[in-house]
């Protein structure tokens, strides 16, 4: 079986390792696997560590052995590289306690002005280095697209920790295994968005997810902050019916199963006065809840900085800290599950080749892309599968090519690229 199912990029003849760097690189089999991993290692005690493997090796290999087989920690002797460009509490505390608990060891930094990036050093050469001492890497960087251009430079799996305004996919899977274990299901939840759509790197990859695992959405937030375009269109394709979109909270309160609070992502505005303008706008507290129903969630990936009353911590609906606390267990699924499926190809796989040199280059028309700041980096456009526009192929901005300049991309990376979407 080729392992873990999704189709992956294709650079040259070589085979990558795989990467979970947008929500779009795991697919529904896939995700149910983390899930399932996920809910045993919270019922069970993890430092029982044979099942994970055994687990695990199932998956992989479609095999079903009549008795557990190992008694040995999945990531025993491992290492996890984490490069922490922004700043992290969540994120990478439950990465590495996930590592330490599954059996291995943690390197990394957690403030590039620590690292060789403070002598210049690009990603790519940080990534093909951090490769060779590393079995997994975790990166957050504030540049969009920056993950997958990491990913091309390291030759064992890369996670996405947050690449900028862009993705968020693994705060995605501890969203998603909350309302499953909470709510039940996805499938027919109503679950607002609320917030900084805009900015909110969390709230690009839950809506991708939640509206293909059949649940509804509701956008809320102000109008200087709605859901990007380029992903409205998206959801709208993908099921126009299951969209709404609004400012005013209580118009859609009573009719949801969780809400979804986000921080204003007060470092991303370029003008400070903006942020003053819609700073403070929602506040979640026992009053405006009170309009709420009596079993609806509220989330939030936290850090909240005022959008969620501390006074309302102690309603049973506020479900932000179990959320938080399944980070671990999910993670540590994941975790499990790509260094397992990268140790069985390993003999294929050697460095990619950097770049994709055979496609033309172009320029993304975001300037927060990665592909403006790396020395080594051929930008490139690919047809996005639903829409059928450009956009580029490390931040997914939508970027026109006139009918002269229009971009070549070899069938083999826009396959790889798209052939998950609509899946997960
Ligand atoms: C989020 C992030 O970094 O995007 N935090 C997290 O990972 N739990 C949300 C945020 O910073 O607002």
């Amino acid at each position: 079986m080729q392992m873990l199912g999704a189709p992956r990029l294709e650079v040259g003849v070589i085979v990558p390792p795989k990467h979970f760097v947008s929500i779009d690189d795991l697919n529904q089999e896939e995700m149910d696997a983390v899930f399932t991993l996920a809910e045993r290692i919270v019922e069970a005690d993890i430092e029982n560590v044979g099942f994970v493997l055994d687990f695990i090796l199932r998956f992989l290999s479609e095999e079903e052995p009549s008795r557990p087989q190992t008694k040995r920690a999945s990531c025993a002797g491992k290492i996890m590289g984490v490069a922490f460009y922004e700043p992290s509490t969540r994120t990478r505390l439950s990465f590495e306690s996930a590592m330490h608990r599954l059996g291995g060891n943690v390197i990394g930094f957690a403030d590039a002005k620590v690292s060789s990036v403070a002598k210049g050093e690009s990603l790519a050469d940080t990534f093909r280095i951090m490769s060779s001492y590393c079995d997994i890497l975790v990166l957050r960087h504030p540049l969009e697209g920056s993950a997958r251009w990491a990913s091309e430079n390291s030759q064992v799996p890369v996670i996405n920790a947050g690449d900028g305004a862009h993705e968020h996919p693994t705060q995605t899977l501890l969203d998603l295994f909350t309302l499953r274990k909470e709510k039940g299901r996805l499938e027919g939840l109503k679950v607002g968005l609320l917030g900084d759509l805009k900015y909110g790197r969390t709230v690009h990859s839950l809506s991708l997810a939640l509206v293909r695992a059949g649940a509804e959405v509701a956008l809320i937030s102000p109008a200087a902050l709605q859901m990007p375009e380029a992903i409205l269109s998206r959801l709208l394709r993908e099921n126009g019916s299951a969209v709404r979109q609004g400012e005013a909270m209580e118009e859609f309160l009573p009719g949801l199963d969780a809400l979804y609070v986000t921080r204003i992502q007060k470092e991303r505005f370029v003008d400070p006065s903006e942020y003053e303008r819609v700073q403070g706008v929602y506040l979640i507290d026992k009053a405006t809840m009170s309009a709420a129903p009596k079993d609806m969630l509220v989330l939030h990936p936290l850090p909240r900085v005022g959008e969620i009353a501390p006074s309302f911590d102690s309603d049973p609906r506020a479900a932000y800290f179990r959320q938080a606390a399944y980070g671990v267990p999910v993670r540590a699924a994941l975790v499990a599950l790509l260094v397992a499926a990268s140790a069985n190809q390993q003999d294929e796989s050697t460095v990619p080749a950097a770049g994709g040199s055979r496609l033309r280059a172009v320029t993304c028309a975001n300037e927060r892309c990665i592909t403006h700041s790396e020395p080594d980096i051929v930008p490139k456009l690919v047809k996005e599968a639903l829409t059928d526009r450009t956009i580029c192929y490390y931040c997914d901005a939508p970027t026109p090519v006139s009918a002269k300049g229009t971009t070549s991309i070899s069938a083999r990376a826009r396959k790889g690229r798209n052939a998950s979407h609509g899946q997960g």
